[in-house]
């Protein structure tokens, strides 16, 4: 994408713990403050936007930077780092290296980043950004190169997919620019094979960045973020808040089709991330999300609003077509997440990051677990002058309760210009970590990672 020079703005996305960093490294045996529980044997995975070549100041938009990955193995008690570029066609042209070998073309005419996410699915792990087929990448953060599922996947794969804690099935959607029906809802198998593909017809080509489901629905987001054609090249992220284009919530069951989703009207607003979805007993579905009043009302070089991100509960009747809005929490917050083995059920405990979000991101700061049931929330404080980033919840088993185990979160230091990973009790929330790993270099403010236990950087 080509875009106009502004002389003279300073892009806040390529300042201070924003900025990308410039090597790959391997660093094993790092320093820990504490101790490593023992029941941690895995890989801690994060994405984030860490351009390959220093872009242009004026044109530069944090979303969409090469996608860089970052990797912190715990095993016995002991954490490994490394970083690499996920080498999408495009970030190994800009390294001077040979694409990748299965390379494919954009889906969308507009390339991929492949920045926003890593997740795994059917024993394969897959970097992701909503523009593009997902990017496979292997546990040592090699790259393997983009995949269509043996040529069944023709259009764009949400960063947000849905593991299904019952089935195994992995339930995504993707979105189009340029023409009907805009969306698609897909469900790969246990295995990964790509078993449903539903067209959803919208009016036209909003941002629809995550999505929920629950036992019985999928619940989508139609809210005005518009993609304009007219404003590729001439603003660093064409994307623009229509409020007069009204916002809906849909409710599909699962089985149903475009024809059977509930639109329900809310107040316009933008919602990067929902927390979780459930059915409750009267019919309803209920979704916690992080809203925003607005977004990019003006063009930025990020995800600006006129005010920082809440967490809101939504009761949705999909018979009357009504939303119910509780406010939860009113201090700004985002990257919400829950222990996924209640994806789709009901779940008492949410964790998110506190965000202050104006014009542009002003910084991220401590760590949020909220208990729904009860209506209280603690906070985890990372320190002077340290931020933290999405928290991740590990069950400390397989049969742990619902917050029996921890919480990842990376947490950048101002004073020493580097990042550590902190290791927080998920039942002792306040208390300080039970482990600091002390990272070799900061980790630039990213998106998101997933945790795959049993695997390894080597
Ligand atoms: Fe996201």
């Amino acid at each position: 994408m080509t875009s106009v020079h502004h002389p003279g703005i300073e892009n806040p996305y390529l300042t201070g713990n924003f900025a990308p960093v410039r090597d790959e490294r391997d660093d094993p045996d790092l320093e820990v403050t504490g101790s490593i529980p023992a029941g941690l044997d895995g890989l801690l995975l994060r994405n984030g936007p860490n351009p390959v070549v220093d872009p242009d100041p004026a044109s530069y938009h944090w979303f969409l930077g090469d996608g860089m990955l970052h990797g912190i193995e715990l095993t016995g008690g002991k954490a490994h780092y490394r970083n690499r570029w996920v080498r999408t066609s495009e970030a190994c042209a800009a390294l001077g290296e040979s694409p990748p070998v299965d390379a494919l073309p954009p889906v969308n005419g507009l390339g991929a980043k492949a920045n926003t996410h890593v997740v795994t699915h059917a024993g394969r792990i897959f970097a992701l950004v909503e523009s593009s087929l997902p990017t496979e990448v292997r546990a040592d953060l090699s790259t393997v190169g983009a995949t269509d599922f043996d040529g069944t996947l023709t259009t764009p794969f949400t960063a947000h997919p849905k593991l299904d804690p019952m089935t195994g099935e992995l339930h995504f959607f993707g979105y189009d620019y340029f023409g009907p029906p805009f969306l698609r809802y897909h469900v790969l198998d246990a295995r990964g094979a790509l078993v449903r593909t539903e067209p959803i017809a919208i009016p036209g080509p909003v941002m629809m960045h995550d999505f929920a489901i629950t036992n019985r629905s999928v619940v989508f987001l139609d809210l005005p973020v518009v993609f304009d054609m007219a404003l590729v090249g001439k603003q660093p992220f064409p994307f623009t808040w229509r409020p007069e284009r009204g916002a809906r919530v849909g409710v599909m069951p699962r089985t149903g089709a475009s024809d059977d989703v509930a639109w329900c009207e809310i107040e316009p607003c933008f919602v990067y991330h929902p927390l979780n979805a459930y059915d409750d007993a009267d019919g309803n579905v209920v979704m916690d999300v992080v809203r925003y009043p607005d977004m990019f009302r003006a063009e930025v070089f990020g995800p600006g609003a006129t005010a920082s991100p809440t967490l809101d509960r939504w009761t949705i009747d999909p018979a009357k077509r009504s939303v119910a809005t509780e406010h939860i929490d009113d201090v700004g917050q985002e990257f919400p997440r829950i222990d996924e083995r209640l994806t789709g059920r009901v779940h008492r405990y949410g964790y998110t990051v506190e965000v202050a979000v104006g014009e542009h991101w002003n910084g991220l700061g401590g760590l949020r677990k909220h208990d729904l049931v009860a209506g209280t929330v603690e906070r985890h404080e990372p320190g002077d002058g340290r931020q933290a980033s999405e928290p991740v919840f590990v069950p400390a088993s397989p049969d742990a309760g619902e917050d029996e185990g921890w919480i990842l979160s990376v947490v950048y230091d101002a004073g020493r210009d580097s990042s550590d990973l902190v290791i927080v009790d998920a039942t002792d929330f306040t208390a300080p970590s039970v482990a600091t790993v002390h990272l070799p270099r900061r980790v630039p403010f990213g998106f998101h990672g997933s945790w795959v236990g049993g695997v390894s950087l080597t």
